[in-house]
């Protein structure tokens, strides 16, 4: 069985995080959506959140699980069997830090190998922070994420 991963923050996820879901279901038999929980960084949305968010948004997939992940990506990718890490590329702008990530993860774990996936073009400019600037703003999102998260956004920054 082939399990690819797809880490990443998803605070939150967006429609072009779920364009990458989409048509990576379509070359895995398993993948898992990996969320990150790393200690050092302050997210705006908690784990449990983030978790639930996805957890709606891959309900008509159903090779596809989501989970959460703290310590090292390539460790986890082991634990799951996993030898493929997706990442998705909007612009030129994402590759230099992609292309470092890729780099490390293959020096700690050579088994281990990135591909990354185009997001299409309606989301090339579509980006966690910058939709929650959006929303923080009261401008329109809801072509930018799916449902569950616009509704998570309009709650947060109606406190
Ligand atoms: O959505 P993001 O914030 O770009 O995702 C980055 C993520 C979570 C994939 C990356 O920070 C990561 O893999 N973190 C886990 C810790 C780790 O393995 N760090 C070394 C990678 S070079």
């Amino acid at each position: 069985m082939r399990t690819a991963i797809y880490p990443g923050s998803f605070d939150p996820p967006t429609n072009g995080h779920c364009d990458i879901i989409k048509r990576s279901s379509k070359l895995f038999d398993h993948v898992i959506v990996a969320v990150a929980e790393n200690s050092e960084k302050v997210y705006t949305f908690t784990v449990e959140q983030r978790v639930k968010m996805l957890k709606d948004i891959v309900k008509p997939f159903n090779n596809i699980t989501v989970e959460h992940f703290n310590g090292l990506l390539v460790e986890y990718a082991k634990l799951k069997s996993a030898v493929t890490i997706i990442r998705g590329l909007r612009a030129l702008s994402d590759f230099e830090y992609e292309f470092e990530l890729a780099l490390m993860n293959r020096h700690l774990n050579c088994d281990v190998d990135t591909i990354f996936m185009m997001t299409d073009e309606h989301y090339s400019f579509v980006r966690s922070s910058l939709v929650k600037e959006v929303a923080r703003l009261g401008g329109d999102i809801s072509d930018k994420v799916p449902p569950i998260v616009e509704k998570y956004l309009r709650e947060h920054y109606s406190k």
